[in-house]
């Protein structure tokens, strides 16, 4: 309790004490009256005087009541107090960012679908995941015959990632950037943290080639290799028609392939949006309100939690190939917070042109997020708790707990002279727990187990 607390608490004990003497002296020289002359009418006075030390009574005690009220702990009263988060003018350089649209029309949710689409020139076949699938774990695609696609995207009881913080390729040359996992990948419609692929086709001639990660010097190289091991021939006319030539683009088409089968739509989330009502914890629905009501779908929308994936329009139908795109690419961090310095978020700018002071990037899906830990471009953060504090505060400019971003906050447009007010999200640590029970939700259970069991060995 503040000594401000004390001095209202005080006013308000000797405003009672006060109010109460008065009324029994009133009752009292009453009383006397009444002894003394009976007969002469004084039940007015009585009267008058009982409902003035009444009022006097309720005044202190709405007092005391009020006073303690502010003294509970904060959260206790924030939700009914977002209003002493008072207005405040953003320095010059945010007022050019838009605003971010709390999203207020109905959102529907989608599980995710049981087969993942693929273009029509790569239909998927058994053949070519067979194929696609030998090629993922061969290592001979890199220059050193050391590193395969798995190496840095484990998929056997593993949730598609290395585990480290930045990727490790050919002679032990650490990368720049985190690995994504490769499930679910292929509902992504566009690939890599800065979105700079547009399909897992596209996507697959990136590493074979890159000096890092596995540092072949050519499509052609890579081919080469594969076709050096006479085991690839019947393989490849299975999948591609006989009299096939073994290309760089088709080895790429069949680990496309095998990828679009890395899909886990088996996730709580999955069961309850398809009708099992107890398939989310109270602490989950929670979070999947406030993820919903803060705006995390403004930028992690569908059924891959993401900017731009692939949907299926009717649960049960094969995912049509159309992407519900809500811009898949971001200013990352969107406002300033101290997390920026703390975790290095500005160095790496992704997708941000040559003079950006920030990081533009691909909103990423949150599918198994809380199985693939370190998180962010750069992998600088362990904790998911963390990141959605990160989230909260830097792309929704939400004021957690003291955090010392402000619940409301007036824009002004120096181009437009004009002046908005935009309420953000209020929260409390009870909420970032609850949207990470939330995120824990769209974790798949056989991936899970997978992990649980390899812990066990
Ligand atoms: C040396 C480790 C390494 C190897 C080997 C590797 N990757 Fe990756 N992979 C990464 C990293 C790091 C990224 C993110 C790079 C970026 O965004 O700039 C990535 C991104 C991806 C993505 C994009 C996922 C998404 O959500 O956007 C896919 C798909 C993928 N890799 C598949 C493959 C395939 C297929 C191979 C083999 C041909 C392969 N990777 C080889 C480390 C690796
Ligand atoms: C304005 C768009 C935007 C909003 C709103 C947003 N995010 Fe993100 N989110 C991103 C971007 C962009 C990234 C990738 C950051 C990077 O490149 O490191 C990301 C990354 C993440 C990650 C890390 C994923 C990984 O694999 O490393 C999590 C978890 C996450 N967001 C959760 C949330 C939650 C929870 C909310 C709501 C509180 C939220 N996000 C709101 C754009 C957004």
């Amino acid at each position: 309790m503040s000594p401000e607390d004390i001095g209202f608490l005080l006013v308000g004990f000797t405003a009672v004490v006060v109010a109460a003497t008065v009324i029994v002296m009133l009752v009292k020289s009453e009383l006397a009256v009444a002894a003394g002359e009976v007969g002469k009418s004084s039940g007015g006075r009585l009267v008058l005087a009982v409902a003035l030390g009444m009022g006097v009574i309720a005044f202190s005690f709405k007092l005391t009541v009020f006073t303690l009220m502010s003294a509970l702990p904060k959260q206790t009263i924030d939700r009914v107090m977002v209003e002493r988060h008072f207005a405040q003018i953003v320095p010059a350089s945010w007022s050019t960012m838009p605003p971010i649209p709390l999203k207020e029309e109905p959102y529907q949710w989608q599980a995710l679908p049981y087969t993942a689409p693929a273009p029509p020139d790569n239909p998927t076949t058994p053949e070519k995941i067979a194929l696609g699938k030998r090629l993922f774990f061969d290592p001979n695609l890199s220059l050193t015959r050391d590193v395969a696609c798995a190496s840095c995207h484990d998929v056997t009881g593993g949730t598609g990632i290395d585990s480290r913080r930045t990727s490790m390729g050919i002679r032990g040359q650490i990368g720049g950037r985190n690995a994504p996992t490769v499930w679910n990948a292929a509902f992504q419609a566009v690939l890599f943290w800065d979105g700079r692929a547009a399909s897992l086709e596209d996507q697959a001639k990136g590493p074979p080639l890159n000096p890092i990660e596995m540092g072949m010097p050519s499509g052609e190289a890579v081919a080469q290799r594969v076709r050096d091991n006479p085991a690839y021939e019947p393989l490849f006319e299975d999948a591609f028609g006989m009299g096939t030539s073994i290309t760089f683009d088709r080895v790429a088409q069949a680990i496309a392939a095998y990828e679009r089968t890395l899909i886990t739509p088996d996730a709580p989330y999955d069961r309850f949006v398809r009708g099992d009502r107890t398939a989310l914890t109270p602490a989950q629905l929670r979070g999947m309100a406030l993820f919903q009501t803060t705006g995390c779908v403004s930028c992690h929308s569908g059924a891959n939690f993401s900017g731009a994936s692939f949907v299926n329009l009717k649960d049960g139908d094969p995912p049509a190939a159309v992407a519900i795109d809500n811009g898949f690419l971001r200013m990352f961090p969107g406002n300033d917070t101290p997390y920026a310095q703390k975790y290095n978020l500005t160095a790496d700018i992704g997708a941000g042109g040559p003079n950006a002071d920030r990081g533009v990037w691909r909103i990423p899906s949150l599918r198994n997020v809380a199985l693939t830990p370190p998180y962010l471009h750069n992998g600088a953060v362990d904790s998911l708790e963390e990141v959605v504090r990160i989230m909260a505060t830097s792309q929704l400019g939400a004021t957690i707990d003291g955090n010392s971003q402000h619940g409301r906050v007036v824009f002004w447009s120096p181009e437009q002279q004009r002046v908005s007010k935009v309420d953000r999200p209020v929260l409390n640590d009870r909420d970032i727990k609850d949207l990470v029970a939330f995120l824990n939700s769209l974790s798949s259970d056989g991936l899970a187990q997978q992990v649980a069991a390899r812990q066990r060995k």
